[in-house]
């Protein structure tokens, strides 16, 4: 079951300089922020609602961040959707015939398991299927 989007996640160059934005001028409320290793991204989260904003800032080259930002101008790089059980929503999308990024779970920010699904199957939209640890 689909709960609600997460975050959306905006690719970004500087995090220290993006994240002033949302801290000082828009005054959300800053959750921290992460590293994730297998992403080789840096991440930071702002609670908007029920929702956040999740700024990525790549922590090497040949981070899929880095290489976004090679080819697209910084901005909206994903929506990310939380669910109860991520191990039956990527089953299920499986069976009906979704292109996956990964197709088992894996680890995220702040302790979560996130997979992605690939673009062609969402007309282009990175989409991140996410569940709380
Ligand atoms: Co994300």
């Amino acid at each position: 079951m689909y709960k609600k989007i997460n975050h959306i996640g905006l690719a970004v160059k500087n995090l220290d300089e993006s994240m002033k934005f949302y801290k000082d001028q828009l005054g959300f409320e800053f959750k921290g922020t992460d590293e994730v290793a297998s992403q080789k991204v840096k991440v930071a989260f702002f609670k908007i609602g029920e929702t956040n904003i999740e700024l990525v800032q790549a922590t090497s080259p040949d981070s899929p961040i880095a290489k976004y930002l090679e080819k697209n101008k910084e901005g909206i790089h994903h929506i990310c959707y939380e669910v109860e059980d991520i191990v039956s929503t990527l089953k299920n999308l499986k069976d009906k015939g979704v292109a996956m990024i990964d197709e088992t779970p894996r680890p995220g920010a702040h302790g979560t398991l996130v997979a992605f699904v690939h673009p062609k199957s969402s007309n282009g939209v990175l989409t991140e299927i996410c569940q709380h640890g």
